[in-house]
């Protein structure tokens, strides 16, 4: 360490540290919103106050039966994260915009507030800077069964609004392959809202989920009973397993990759696994191969904790795992671990998903 990181703090520019010390709180702030979101999500507040104009507490109270005073902090913290409209913070008012955002999880590709849970376990915490330490990650059982629900919130709404209108039409032949019926994979599928989507679109094709989390696998299979869908089936098997049957005409990996602990001998399973004319739809963090390209993502920093607290944990959660992580695999990465496989043909499709690139490969 030199003798200018040990400098001592009175011979700092105030101002500068001052800035600075403004930068760390506002993360403080950020998470004191997320509860607040959280709350407002799961007391299914945002949902009340959608529609109904301006409020006060105590007619939110009047409305959910929950406590004013309570409701009032909850108010003014939402105001005064401009979440809600206030002029005098006694009424308050969540905007149609606001409500595309915090609550219309069914027809908004906006919607977020699904993505903030509760506070992680301090014990989960422990393990992870333990991880620090083994260089051995925690694999995505061990966030328990809450946060399958909310990565399944999370990237829903993508998944169901999209991938029928938007994605599987720009796929070359893929739309009448499904409609006349087909044999589709989905690997690493979590909750299945991919698979159960396209198993209601396109009732002539079966579908596959794999998944190495038994509790993903749990709420798949519960899914898939609760859409009373017959012609999907969930088998609580890693991508490697795959079945070399070259069967599959559409083998998805959403979001996933770059959590294996080996995502080049899951790209061979999937090339043994899918049909010579198949499509292979991967869906990858939209990211750069230089980190001056990385850092024009304003929301570079929130990917790199997903990547500690999930993504890169997961892919070095067993030894000598490939570790890569959120942003692990831009596009040449991709196309190379691709080719590596044995498959020859690679476009890149971009649908404005903020977070996400698509990319349709093929033997
Ligand atoms: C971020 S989640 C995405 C889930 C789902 N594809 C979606 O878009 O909602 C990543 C998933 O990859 C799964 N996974 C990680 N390594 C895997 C492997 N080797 N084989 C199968 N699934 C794996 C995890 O258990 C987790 O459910």
């Amino acid at each position: 360490m030199t003798s200018a990181a040990r400098m001592s703090t009175d011979r700092l520019d105030p101002d500068e540290v001052a800035r600075f010390a403004f930068r760390v709180w506002g993360y403080k702030q950020g998470e004191m919103v997320s509860l607040l979101i959280h709350l407002g999500d799961r007391l299914g507040l945002y949902r009340v106050l959608d529609g109904v104009g301006t409020v006060t507490a105590e007619e939110l109270a009047g409305r959910t039966g929950l406590h004013p005073r309570w409701l009032r902090e909850w108010l003014r913290g939402n105001a005064a994260a401009d979440l809600l409209r206030s002029d005098d913070g006694e009424r308050f008012e969540l905007t149609a915009v606001g409500a595309a955002v915090l609550t219309r999880e069914g027809d908004s590709l906006q919607f977020a507030a699904g993505a903030f849970g509760p506070p992680p376990d301090p014990a989960f915490v422990d393990d992870l800077a333990n991880a620090f330490r083994t260089g051995i990650g925690l694999p995505y059982d061990r966030h328990g069964p809450a946060s399958v629900h909310q990565t399944e919130r999370m990237l829903g709404p993508w998944a169901r609004l999209s991938l029928v209108p938007t994605i599987v039409p720009a796929l070359e032949g893929m739309h009448d392959r499904l409609a006349a019926g087909t044999v589709v994979a989905d690997v690493g599928c979590g909750a299945a809202v991919a698979l159960t989507t396209l198993a209601e679109a396109y009732p002539r094709s079966t579908f596959h989920g794999y998944e190495l989390s038994h509790l993903a696998v749990e709420r798949a299979r519960a899914r898939v009973a609760d859409a009373g869908l017959t012609n999907v089936e969930i088998f609580d098997r890693r991508a490697e397993e795959l079945p070399g049957s070259g069967a599959y005409s559409l083998v998805l990996t959403f979001d996933c990759l770059h959590d294996m602990t080996r995502p080049d001998a899951a790209a061979a399973a999937i090339r043994r696994a899918i049909a010579d004319d198949g499509t292979w739809l991967v869906k990858e963090i939209r990211c750069h191969d230089t980190w001056t390209g990385n850092r024009r993502n304003p929301m570079l920093a929130m990917f790199l904790g997903f990547s500690i607290a999930s993504c890169m944990s997961s892919a070095l959660s067993e030894p000598d795992g490939a570790g890569l992580g959120t942003i692990g695999l831009p596009p040449r990465a991709l196309e190379q671990l691709a080719r590596d496989a044995g498959f020859t043909r690679f476009q890149l499709h971009d649908f404005d998903d903020p977070a996400n690139l698509y990319y349709e490969v093929r033997p």
